[in-house]
């Protein structure tokens, strides 16, 4: 798969929501700058128009209290005057200092100051000194109309200055709209997109987990409850493909092992009918006839027992030794009574004693063990040596039997010519499904040319 796991987008999608909530973050801090900016301008201009205001109102002062005195001569309107004179230098200087960023308006300021400073002393003040030498000589129509024009001129910078502050504020004032305006949108843009992206997110995380997650957990029910048909839909992303892939997986697998446990047990069955059909064979054809021949013997002494009774009745004994031989040989065939009465290791060394073949043996089990381990053992020790004179043509088997640590490790080596295949017969599929039902494990190496080992553990 080339797509990313669940993870890996769940960290992309947080990624994103995060980049969306910062960058509406840097957006509102950005506006909220704007602002402040915006603001701390239109504080500056009403600064700037208040001084201004005052600087013109300071002019006017100068003006009437000039030419009230001139006109009057009394000395009361030289006060507003002198007032007025004496607190224009510093007004002027704020003014200057609070338009000092901006080059147009200290020229503007400067020009003001200049223009007040020539009007105080070019003009205003000769004119009080004239008239008080001479009254009649500052009252003349061209020394007023010289004051108006120069209080018309100061104005006129005043004003322009004044213009060009209010323009500057607008200006400033329109640009913090736009900030603003775009704030708004970016705003609404960030919450659409992560309204959006979180609600895609939601309904991801429904399709790829929740609903997959949904679907596998009703299947394990049904698992659960018997059903081993059951599959999920291998379509989910990353880390759920590999939980559904496992789910089959392991359905599967419980399928195929509920059809081998299903298969073993009609092993088992069929070959416990074979054991007694073969029994009932061997008690019908061998020990019945036998017994039927020895009955008919015995009643020929009856019918004439001058005739060489001894020889018929020893016939007779003969007979019984003989049968008495073959019912051991069943018997024995059923279940060895070697290894009921003396455990696994004095089996294991008779099946050694009887093999065709040379057998070495190596045993270490100090205790006798449960009934059906030492029978598993024992069967598994028979049928290898069987297979080693009967399909190996080895020239010699080892044996090794041990008991340890609640485990019977057993092993049967032959160094025939290898190749045992379960699949070819009956003998070792029997010894596995006998070992599985114990919960042992049965291993056949028999590579080609190399001899045979069948290793066998089962817990004890
Ligand atoms: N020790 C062995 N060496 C070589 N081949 C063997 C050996 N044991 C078994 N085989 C082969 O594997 C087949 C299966 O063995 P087994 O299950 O014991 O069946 P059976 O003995 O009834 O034929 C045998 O038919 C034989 O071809
Ligand atoms: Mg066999």
């Amino acid at each position: 798969m080339t797509r990313g796991g669940v993870a890996g987008r769940v960290v992309t999608a947080s990624g994103v929501l995060m980049l969306l909530v910062g960058s509406g973050f840097v957006v509102l801090l950005i506006s909220v700058q704007g602002l402040r900016a915006s603001e701390h301008q239109a504080q500056h201009t009403s600064a700037v128009l208040t001084n201004a205001h005052q600087v013109e109102r300071l002019v006017a002062d100068l003006a009437t209290g000039q030419r009230d005195y001139v006109i009057t001569g009394q000395q009361k309107f030289l006060q507003p005057w002198e007032q007025a004179a004496g607190q224009l230098p510093q007004q002027t200087a704020a003014l200057e200092q609070l338009v000092a960023g901006s080059p147009d308006e200290v020229t503007r300021a400067q020009a003001a100051g200049r223009s007040i400073t020539s009007y105080l002393q070019d003009y205003s003040l000769p004119q009080i000194e004239a008239a008080q030498q001479d009254p009649d000589s500052a009252r003349t129509e061209a020394a007023i109309s010289e004051g108006t024009r120069r209080v018309g001129a100061i104005r006129s910078v005043l004003d322009a200055l004044i213009a060009s502050e209010q323009q500057l504020s607008a200006r400033e004032q329109r640009q913090s709209d736009a900030i603003a305006d775009r704030a708004v949108i970016a705003a609404m843009a960030g919450l659409a997109g992560s309204v959006v992206l979180v609600l895609g997110f939601a309904g991801y995380l429904t399709r790829a987990i929740v609903r997959p997650v949904r679907v596998t957990a009703e299947m394990a029910n049904r698992l659960a409850a018997g059903d081993l048909g059951v599959r999920v839909p291998e379509t989910g992303v990353g880390e759920i493909r590999t939980l559904e892939r496992t789910f089959n997986t392991m359905a599967s697998s419980l399928g195929t092992t509920s059809a081998d446990l299903a298969a073993s047990r009609a092993r088992i069955v069929r070959a416990s009918d074979e054991t007694r059909r073969r029994i009932e064979r061997d008690l019908h054809d061998g020990i019945q006839q036998r017994l039927v021949s020895l009955t008919l013997d015995v009643r020929a002494v009856q019918a004439d027992p001058a005739d060489s009774a001894s020889t018929a009745l020893d016939r007779v004994a003969d007979g019984l030794a003989a049968t008495l031989d073959e019912l051991r040989e069943i018997a024995r065939g059923i279940h060895p009574a070697i290894l009921t009465q003396g455990g696994i290791v004095p089996a294991v060394r008779m099946l050694a004693r009887r093999a065709k073949l040379p057998v070495e043996i190596g045993v270490d089990v100090p205790d006798r063990l449960p009934a059906p381990i030492e029978a598993a053992a024992y069967y598994v020790v028979s049928e290898a040596l069987t297979n080693a004179v009967k399909h190996a043509d080895a020239s010699v088997a080892l044996v090794d039997i041990r008991h340890a640590d609640g485990e019977l490790r057993l092993s049967v080596h032959d160094d025939g010519r290898g190749g045992a295949d379960p699949a070819k017969g009956s003998g070792l599929v029997g010894l596995a499904d006998r070992i599985a039902a114990l919960d042992g494990t049965l291993i056949v190496e028999s590579p080609s040319g190399e001899g045979t080992t069948l290793t066998v553990t089962l817990p004890s």
